[in-house]
């Protein structure tokens, strides 16, 4: 006789978003404060980053940068996390654990609700409208501030 061992089932599943190419959606009712998943991918030194992608001017990309100048490339073994898309009004964040970032819920979700969570983008160049079009905000928030990039601090 063989024993079926139940699954846990899947809290979330990658299709398409109305928001930007595939996005990641909740398939069940998920906590506040729940850590979802890993953003993996290969850890790679900004100038590796830069010699990798020295061509390519599309704001596109599959990469999170961390604190300390490590940048992790989710082309390269990345899972999931590199679908969930940015908002203006994010329901999730990036948590940095020992420099390893996990996606965790900021309030509870319902099933149907896209993931997201705020990129953060800081650009080192200036952020010039043209810019702020290229990196332009589709996620469609009451107070979406219209692109991407986050506003830069003063230093
Ligand atoms: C890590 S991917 C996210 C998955 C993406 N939707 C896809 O299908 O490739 C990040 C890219 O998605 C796009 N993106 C994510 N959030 C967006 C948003 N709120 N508005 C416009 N584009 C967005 C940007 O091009 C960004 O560089
Ligand atoms: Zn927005």
């Amino acid at each position: 006789m063989t024993t079926k061992k139940s699954q846990p089932r899947r809290r979330f599943v990658v299709r398409n978003s109305g928001i930007h190419g595939k996005g990641v959606f909740a398939t069940t009712h998920i906590p506040a404060h729940t850590r979802l998943i890993e953003y993996k991918g290969k850890r790679l030194t900004e100038a590796q980053v830069d010699k990798r992608y020295a061509n390519d001017d599309d704001p596109h990309t599959f990469l999170f940068a961390l604190d300390d100048g490590i940048v992790i490339d989710a082309t390269i073994n990345g899972n999931s996390a590199r679908w969930i898309n940015h908002s203006c009004a994010p329901n999730c964040e990036a948590v940095d654990d020992k420099d390893r970032i996990f996606i965790e819920t900021l309030r509870a979700i319902r099933p149907g609700e896209e993931l997201s969570y705020n990129y953060g983008i800081e650009l080192e160049e200036r952020h010039t409208p043209a810019m702020k079009r290229l990196y332009q905000c589709r996620c469609g928030a009451r107070r979406c501030k219209g692109t991407i990039l986050q506003a830069k601090t003063k230093k």
